[in-house]
């Protein structure tokens, strides 16, 4: 009998779930990280719920969960402290008010008392989108495109860091300076030219590198340790040598924490290491579960998200993602109507709107 034979008869119903999910989702999985491709092999086992350190799946069978949620469950499966204060905040607050609300202040508290770096603190969903926001906000901050990022890390899905991941050594290049290789065939190629992509922990190509361009770089994006290859450490003075050198080349320096935040340390790997950023991203621990993330950092970086110089006022986020609703609620009338949508901030004096699509008519 082979493997596949076996696990089929051992996993029926996750089995028919799994051809059932194929029909209407891709993979049968929510995630490529859970699907026959990347390793679950035929087919994934499809789990029942959890609790504490224990997972169940579909066919009854009990597993001891190293998986974690890849990453966020520090605390386990439901434990009945976090679920209770998430339902009864449900249904004392709402799940999404469209304006700031006072448990925010709370939680940015809480990240700002936790990481060392971070003065200042604005919520997203996912660990990808906090990571989109912090390479935009570099930019913005230094009027400079370049991004460093290192061979082997992982900083989540959008086009402007989804590369060099997992390279084909076919088409890496050399190791004292890798070629960039987006991670998929949709990332449009001509972002290489923003991008050095350097072997981590090798101080000669990063120092060579400043040297030659550090005037021009952005930003320098950093796993502070690196988990999503392998598990390693940095060498001694290594996270340092980042910090010094795109500190003296007027670049900022981006720790994604998306899986160190609260896991090497409370305050993370920066707070373990003793070397501070000047943003930091964070997701997994920080949610515990939930779909929440942060970026977090310096204040003087930050304030440009709330004074729009990062980008369009009108792109903000919802419970902390996608675009909010904020925009069309406090229009306030001056000889007319104003629209508020942050993006055109015209004034009319007529009863016909704006021309921006976000406009909602107020009371004169
Ligand atoms: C270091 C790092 N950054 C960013 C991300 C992207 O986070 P998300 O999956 O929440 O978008 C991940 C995801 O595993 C990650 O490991």
């Amino acid at each position: 009998m082979t493997f596949d034979e076996r696990y089929a008869s051992w996993a029926p119903r996750s089995r028919a779930l799994y051809h059932q999910a194929s029909e209407i989702i891709p993979g049968g999985a929510g995630s490529s990280a859970r699907t026959a491709k990347f390793g679950w092999m035929p087919y994934p086992p499809f789990m029942a719920h959890g609790a504490g350190s224990r997972i169940t799946d579909a066919d009854g069978h009990e597993y001891i969960d190293y998986l974690l949620g890849l990453g966020p469950m520090i605390l386990g499966h439901r434990h009945p402290v976090v679920t209770a204060a998430v339902a009864d905040a449900i249904a004392a607050y709402g799940t999404c008010l469209g304006l700031p609300y006072e448990l925010e202040i709370e939680a940015a508290m809480k990240v700002v008392d936790a990481v060392p770096s971070v003065d200042m603190v604005r919520f997203t969903n996912s660990g990808s989108e906090a990571v989109g926001s912090a390479v935009r906000l570099a930019r913005a901050h230094t009027e400079r495109r370049l991004v460093v990022r290192f061979e082997g890390h992982y900083h989540g899905w959008q086009d402007t860091v989804y590369w060099s991941n997992h390279v084909d050594p076919a088409q890496a290049g050399p190791p004292s300076r890798p070629r960039p290789v987006p991670a998929g065939p949709g990332v449009p190629a001509e972002l290489a030219d923003t991008l050095i992509v350097l072997s981590w922990n090798d101080p000669e190509s990063f120092a060579k590198v400043m040297a030659e361009r550090g005037d021009e770089v952005a930003a320098v994006i950093t796993e502070p340790a690196v988990f999503n290859t392998g598990c390693i450490l940095p060498e001694p003075g290594y996270l340092e040598l980042l910090r010094e050198l795109t500190r003296e080349h007027g670049a900022l320096l981006i720790f994604d924490e998306v899986i160190t935040g609260f896991r090497f340390a409370r305050g993370g790997a920066q707070e373990y290491f003793g070397v501070t950023p000047d943003l930091t991203t964070l997701a997994k621990g920080l949610g515990g579960g939930f779909p929440v993330a942060a970026i977090g950092g310096r204040r003087d970086v930050m304030s440009m998200i709330a004074d729009g110089r990062y980008s369009p006022p009108r792109i903000r986020s919802r419970t902390g993602g996608t675009p909010r609703s904020t925009h069309v609620k406090t229009c306030s009338p001056a000889g007319g109507r104003r629209c508020c949508c942050g993006a055109c901030f015209s004034i009319r004096a007529s009863t016909r709107i704006c021309s921006c699509r976000w406009y909602t008519a107020m009371p004169m």
